[in-house]
């Protein structure tokens, strides 16, 4: 398959002076998890394809084995990302030169699809983030995008319409309109008849913008975003004759609700007592095999100027890997004379299919803090 290609960790491995994937990052690019029948990703993929080729208007071209590498223009330029918005640093984003990065989201692909003349797709992917480390947070995860342009016909009154005077045109209010009615349903299909709510939200490429959010076992959790495409995205793929929305979501955070799967780091495992409860066209609930006990480590250190929070976070999962599954701040400090801070951290080690030892724990929790201090120079305590 073509997406196999993309399984070569040195695609992503350079030395690059702005190139700041980690091996352990690379080695999960190309697996394709949204593209196995069988795996709860590819599962809801199906689902959501389903429901939108039953829609009678129109046909949404599929595309689901683009490359994982985008340059800057595609991910945030065409995208109207502003050159400072925090989605471009090296913080939160894996580049591997100083254009090309590893995409951060489906969007990524709007335009070069526009470009080619598509009218409506669906684009599905596996997308990655520096971020935080928790129970529903990993750095590669997948999204699925859709974008549905509206006939010319039906968007007579909006030609030449920017700014204030679109938004408050009929045909703007007529493509929001579709886009919930479409997204409600959506979520009827996959949650059954749900209670939903939509809040305002901002993207660069959206306006309006929203976000919906359904209640499930009586929280609200929030699904998606999604807008009206903004003009100026359209004008950039030359497509200023057109209008239409657009939205996207995470299919890991619909799985984790749908199959009630509790840590988003199984989607990644090969365990087959995972993958043996999962096919093709089932939503079942997930039988957690046995959970083994976490052990808890604890670290402090004074922090140098500029100490990025997601490096650290990035270095422990370098060196003890998934079974890393929580790190969080349970302290933090100035001393005011010496103008320095402290931060201590919390390391939640646990396998999710064997027990650990408490000797091979300790190696790594020693081998975290000497690489903490050698590479992020802070001052372990
Ligand atoms: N790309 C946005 C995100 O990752 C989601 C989005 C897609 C919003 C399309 C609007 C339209 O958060």
């Amino acid at each position: 398959s073509s997406s196999t290609k993309y399984a070569d960790p040195s695609r992503y491995l350079s030395d690059h002076p702005n190139n700041n994937v980690p091996p352990h990052i690379a080695a999960l690019v190309g697996k394709g998890l949204h593209t196995r029948p069988n795996h709860p990703i590819g599962i809801i993929r199906a689902k959501i394809q389903e429901y939108f080729s039953s829609l009678p208007h129109q046909d949404f071209t599929i595309y689901d084995a683009e490359d994982p590498i985008v340059t800057t223009t595609q991910c945030f330029d065409d995208l109207r990302i502003p050159p400072d918005h925090p989605g471009r640093s090296p913080s939160d984003t894996y580049y591997i030169t100083d254009t090309t990065l590893l995409r951060t989201h489906t969007s990524a692909h709007q335009s070069e699809h526009l470009r080619s003349g598509a009218d409506a797709f669906l684009c599905a992917g596996d997308v990655y983030r520096r971020d935080e480390i928790d129970a529903s947070h990993y750095p590669a995860f997948h999204q699925l995008e859709g974008v549905r342009l509206f006939p010319v016909e039906e968007m007579k009154g909006a030609e030449g319409k920017e700014g204030q005077e679109w938004l408050e045109s009929e045909e703007c209010k007529v493509i929001a309109e579709d886009l919930k009615a479409t997204l409600e349903g959506l979520m009827d299909h996959l949650f059954g008849e749900t209670e939903k709510r939509w809040n305002e939200d901002y993207f660069p490429f959206t306006s309006p913008s929203y976000e919906l959010e359904i209640k499930y076992q009586g929280e609200w959790l929030e699904v998606l975003g999604c807008g009206v495409v903004h003009e100026e995205v359209l004008q950039t793929s030359d497509r200023a004759d057109r209008r239409g929305w657009a939205f996207g979501l995470g299919l890991e955070r619909l799985a984790m609700i749908l199959f009630e799967i509790p840590d988003i780091r199984l989607f990644w495992t090969e365990d087959q007592r995972f993958h043996s409860q999962f096919a093709s066209g089932e939503i079942v609930k997930f039988e957690s095999y046995s959970k083994y006990p976490p052990v808890y480590k604890d670290i402090a250190f004074w922090i140098p100027e500029g100490f990025v929070e997601n490096d650290f976070f990035e270095l422990a999962r370098g060196i003890a890997g998934d079974i890393v599954e929580k790190m969080e701040l349970i302290d933090e400090f100035t001393n005011p004379k010496k103008g320095k801070t402290s931060k201590c951290y919390r390391i939640t080690y646990r396998s999710m299919d064997r027990s650990l030892t408490n000797e091979e724990i300790d190696a790594l929790q020693m081998q975290v803090r000497e690489k903490v201090a050698e590479d992020l120079g802070v001052e372990v305590r």
